[in-house]
């Protein structure tokens, strides 16, 4: 088993533990690993030493996340010019299961995402719901149409089709595991425009 079979089989284990998961999707039974290869950039050596607690059911994920960091492909959505060096040197995301995942399904997008403290990811949607789970650490997260949320490890954020969100990081970072269904699942999430 790989370190990535590892994270994979965590994250399942903590769905079959969550019924806020479990309301969002189905966890698809077939999800073939595409043998895709890591990707380094400066938060997969940030997450490889992340030293947060998360609850008794995500400390596993938190745990097997930290191991595989290495072996992720991570990835950055968007440029400097758009959030600046310091947001790109504190924050990046691999595709655990999905569509160009390193698990391949079609039905299904699961990212582990990282945030480092002091951060503002300014407003932005994409058309795929989307439901955040805090897995360690924590953050304030706004949404149109609604009050601001904090949001702490082990506890559950959902955002509709194209509903304009930001999230804001103080004294610590985030990790989370991001789930993504439906239309536009293939997609990319965009700032807003100014
Ligand atoms: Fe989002």
């Amino acid at each position: 088993m790989t370190g990535l079979d590892r994270v994979l089989a965590a994250a399942k284990s903590l769905f079959a533990a969550h019924p806020d998961m479990q309301a969002f999707v189905d966890w698809p039974d077939d999800t073939p690993s595409t043998g895709k290869m890591m990707r380094h950039i400066p938060a997969t050596d940030i997450v490889a030493a992340f030293d947060r607690a998360g609850t008794d059911s995500t400390q596993p994920l938190v745990n097997a996340i930290r191991a595989a960091a290495q072996d992720g492909y991570w990835i950055r959505t968007y440029t400097e010019e758009e959030v600046g060096a310091h947001f790109r040197e504190n924050y990046g995301y691999f595709e655990l299961v999905g569509p160009t995942g390193h698990f391949q399904s079609d039905s299904l997008r699961a990212y582990v995402a990282y945030w480092g403290p002091g951060l503002n990811y300014d407003w932005h949607r994409h058309e795929a719901e989307e439901l955040y789970v805090c897995l360690a650490g924590g953050a304030t997260f706004h949404a149109e149409g609604r009050e601001p949320v904090n949001l702490a490890a082990g506890e559950t954020l959902f955002h509709a089709t194209n509903q304009s969100h930001a999230m804001v990081t103080t004294d610590q970072p985030i990790l989370t595991l991001v789930l993504w269904r439906g239309a536009g699942l293939a997609g990319l999430p965009k700032m807003d425009a100014a």
